[in-house]
């Protein structure tokens, strides 16, 4: 299987160095941004790693329909992804998440399949009740089920990112950190700077309100995407020097900051990068680097 043309479309995203008041006298902070993506969000690497890989092997025929429960965001990448392949997707889906979301995936053609929240909002038990049915209709339709908790071309996605960075830095990279949901995003792109040569000490980033990692309790937060209530399933101690968490207003008001002052419309798990990248910068020397991520776009966030 060669890969869908339109899967060209993601990567080769802009690496920033950021012009911030607040890192005079300290390492440069870099962003990479992946707004540019199909569905505005790094999320769509993945999506191409996990379906062209499946196809490549031969795990998924173009007759078998994908399926994935989903808040949304990998959702959108993952109907991007089948509809670019020509294989249809079906998204276990909740009124309880942003019915932009909703609409990016009918957009590209998915079946979602909406599951009532009861007006309770995101629950554990929602989660499970979607998970339930994902697997129900995996079984029934025999289905090809995404895993985006656990397929290892999930991170295998993420690699291209650290080759970019690599690529065009023309630098040494000191640190690289970024938030948390399930490690795919940071292990992978630390794993494409490691085969590039560069080898930065590592921190992982969680919102202050809901510390699982720095504290063991996780807790009610607003930043989507990020600090999930269990432990990231591909995040690898072994490899993650350390881990910062960062308060949510902070990073609520550093997105702002980033499209007024700077013109970069991101959401809060980029804001929340770019503070922890700060905090971090401020303890080093002008001669060094930070990369952190820009996740998303800010447009996803508008309703
Ligand atoms: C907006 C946003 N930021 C950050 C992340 C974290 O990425 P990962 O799951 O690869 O750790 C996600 C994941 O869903 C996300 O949607």
């Amino acid at each position: 299987m060669i890969a869908p043309r339109a899967y060209s479309q993601v990567g080769n995203t802009p690496l920033i160095k950021l012009n911030l008041p607040e890192t005079d006298n300290c390492a440069s902070v870099w962003l990479k941004i992946e707004s540019g993506n199909p569905t505005g969000s790094f999320k769509d690497r993945m999506a191409i790693s996990v379906i062209g890989n499946a196809l490549t092997r031969g795990d998924l025929t173009e007759k078998q329909t994908v399926i994935e429960y989903t808040g949304g965001s990998t959702g959108s990448a993952l109907a991007f992804a089948c509809a670019s392949a020509g294989i249809n997707f079906m998204a276990i889906f909740s009124d309880a998440f942003s019915d932009l979301k909703r609409r990016t995936m009918e957009a590209f053609g998915a079946e979602v399949i909406t599951v009532s929240s009861h007006g309770r909002g995101i629950t554990p038990e929602l989660i499970q009740e979607m998970k339930a049915i994902c697997a129900h209709k995996v079984k029934a339709l025999d289905g090809f089920y995404a895993d985006q908790f656990g397929s290892k071309d999930v991170v295998l996605g993420y690699e291209p990112m650290g080759t970019e960075i690599a690529g065009q830095i023309d630098q040494k990279v000191d640190l690289f950190c970024a938030s948390v949901g399930t490690g795919g995003a940071l292990m992978g792109t630390l794993s494409g700077l490691n085969a590039s040569g560069l080898f930065p000490k590592t921190v992982a980033l969680e919102p202050l309100q809901s510390p699982l990692l720095t504290t063991g309790r996780g807790g009610p937060h607003r930043v989507e995407g990020i600090g999930v209530g269990f432990y990231p399933p591909f995040l690898d101690d072994q490899k993650v020097d350390d881990i910062l968490a960062i308060d949510q207003d902070e990073a609520f008001e550093m997105r702002d900051i980033l499209a007024v002052r700077h013109g970069i419309f991101c959401g809060t798990s980029t804001g929340l990068n770019v503070v922890g990248a700060i905090k971090l910068a401020k303890k080093m020397s002008p001669h060094q680097n930070v990369v952190t991520l820009g996740c998303d776009s800010g447009l996803k966030y508008l309703n």
